[in-house]
């Protein structure tokens, strides 16, 4: 049975205070409505279609860098509900299957209970994601006869009897394409919002002896994002599982409250991953590697055994084959890491290849920019870079050679050479002493007057 989603993402979220779309705020480095995309990504949607209002520009742009296929339809004016579905008509014309309706500030439902709507899709021609409220405020009210959905009443039409119960309208609704069109088509807007409601399609589908049902959910899987308070409260549930996933999977996290993960973050088996490690999108972690304390990472790799920190940065390209290490203060950007290569202290290393075992000293700093073009490094296996040397790119050092320490390297460094690139010394017996005793009595004399 093929899958359409409809992501309905054009209210304005007042209540977020903000000059950006609601539906672009973040949970876990993804925004909102690519949450709600993710989750409807296992019922394998042959179309994606998002419903936009305010921001629609802003939001077609964010969600065609996340996926090129998805439809971003306008939708003008934010009349409701089932006026937002109804502007998925014609993109959806010609499409036979499943429609299932998201809400794009609605992060958290999970694919299983997704896969569980399809399922009764296969015994009901409407069916409605419900949840028990432990406060039922001011959600839509499932009205059930045994396990038959009648109508959905929306808080603001409700009798007091109808508020009494407990059952809610997470929102998510599933149908198929063209009788969900039908229906909406005959939704009115005489209610006490004035609006289209796509919760009244349940009692127009009865009437029309259609049969709707109700699957519920844990309420935690249900909650939208409204304010800055709820996006937080939303990423602290986000990292909660997430957490709970990296060490049901078999990965250390010493302190597991303090680790920060995105929403594509993949960490490997027996990885460990000390306190206060932040990753960014992007980032894979191979089994068996160690991120130590207080390090920063984003669209990286890091392969078996490698170890990355304490205080490290992996920026976007970094990839750490076996065996790599990475140490404090250590930037490292859109570069390659040999195997078992050592960077151990207070680098940067930008646009380079690093051969296999090659040291690179303290201080090394690949001048990779020269304000306009980027340039490449290349260092051969078995490279040792002396500590504080420049390396200004475009520059090849090659395998098994050497540069002297404090080296600015201009040109290539054939391989098993040694570079020295730096002034000569020159020693002036005792005039280290004599000039230490002219600036004390100096500052001598300044006290006196
Ligand atoms: C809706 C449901 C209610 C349910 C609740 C769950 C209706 C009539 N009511 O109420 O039963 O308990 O969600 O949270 O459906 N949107 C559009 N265009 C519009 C209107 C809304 O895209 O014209 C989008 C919003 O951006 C939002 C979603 O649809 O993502 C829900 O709209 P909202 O106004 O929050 O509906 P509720 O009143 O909360
Ligand atoms: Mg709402």
């Amino acid at each position: 049975m093929s899958t359409a989603l409809i992501i309905l993402a054009a209210g304005q979220g007042t209540r977020m205070m903000s000059d950006l779309p609601k539906v672009l705020h973040q949970i876990a480095g993804a925004p909102l409505f690519a949450h709600a995309m993710a989750s409807g990504a296992a019922l394998l949607p042959e179309k994606t279609i998002l419903i936009a209002g305010h921001g629609a520009d802003e939001v077609r742009q964010a969600a065609l860098d996340i996926d090129e296929d998805v439809e971003v339809i306008l939708q003008e004016e934010q009349l409701g509900t089932g006026h937002a579905v109804a502007q998925a008509r014609a993109a959806l014309a010609g499409f036979e299957g499943n429609a299932f309706v998201l809400y794009g500030d609605t992060p958290f439902i999970q694919p299983e209970t997704l896969e569980r709507m399809a399922e009764a899709r296969q015994h009901h021609d409407v069916v409605v994601l419900g949840f028990e409220a432990a406060d039922p405020g001011r959600y839509g009210r499932l009205v059930m006869q045994g396990d038959v959905l009648e109508r959905i009443v929306e808080f603001k039409d409700a009798s007091d009897q109808e508020r009494a119960i407990t059952l809610c309208n997470s929102g998510v609704i599933c149908a198929d394409a063209s009788v969900l069109f039908d229906l909406v088509s005959q939704v009115g807007n005489d209610n006490a919002a004035g609006e289209f409601y796509l919760t009244d399609i349940v009692a127009i589908a009865s009437q029309a002896g259609l049969s709707a049902t109700a699957v519920s959910c844990d309420e935690a899987e249900t909650l939208g994002i409204n304010s800055r308070a709820e996006l937080a409260r939303g990423e602290a549930a986000f990292q909660a599982r997430a957490r709970a996933e990296a060490l049901d999977t078999g990965v250390t996290l010493i302190a597991a409250d303090t680790v920060y993960f995105s929403h594509d973050t993949l960490i490997g088996r027996d990885a460990i991953i000390e306190p206060n490690v932040v990753f960014g999108p992007g980032v894979t972690v191979e089994t068996g590697a160690r991120i130590r304390a207080f390090s920063h990472l984003e669209g990286c790799h890091v392969s078996t055994g490698a170890i990355v920190g304490p205080y490290a940065r992996l920026r976007p390209g970094a990839e750490l084959a076996n065996n790599a290490r990475v140490g404090n203060f250590v930037e490292i950007k859109n570069a390659q890491i040999g195997e078992g290569a050592k960077v151990g202290h207070l680098s940067y290393i930008g646009d380079a290849t690093l051969g296999d075992a090659c040291n690179i000293g303290a201080g090394t700093i690949t001048c990779n920019y020269d304000g306009v073009f980027k340039h490449h490094t290349e260092i051969g296996e078995s490279a040792f870079i002396g500590s504080n040397t420049m390396l200004v790119a475009p520059v090849s050092v090659g395998d098994h050679a050497l540069t002297a320490s404090g080296a600015v390297i201009t040109s290539d460094v054939p391989a098993e050479a040694l570079a020295i690139s730096r002034a000569k010394q020159v020693n002036k017996p005792g005039l280290g002493r004599r000039l230490m005793d002219k600036l004390k009595a100096a500052k001598a004399a300044q006290k006196k007057v």
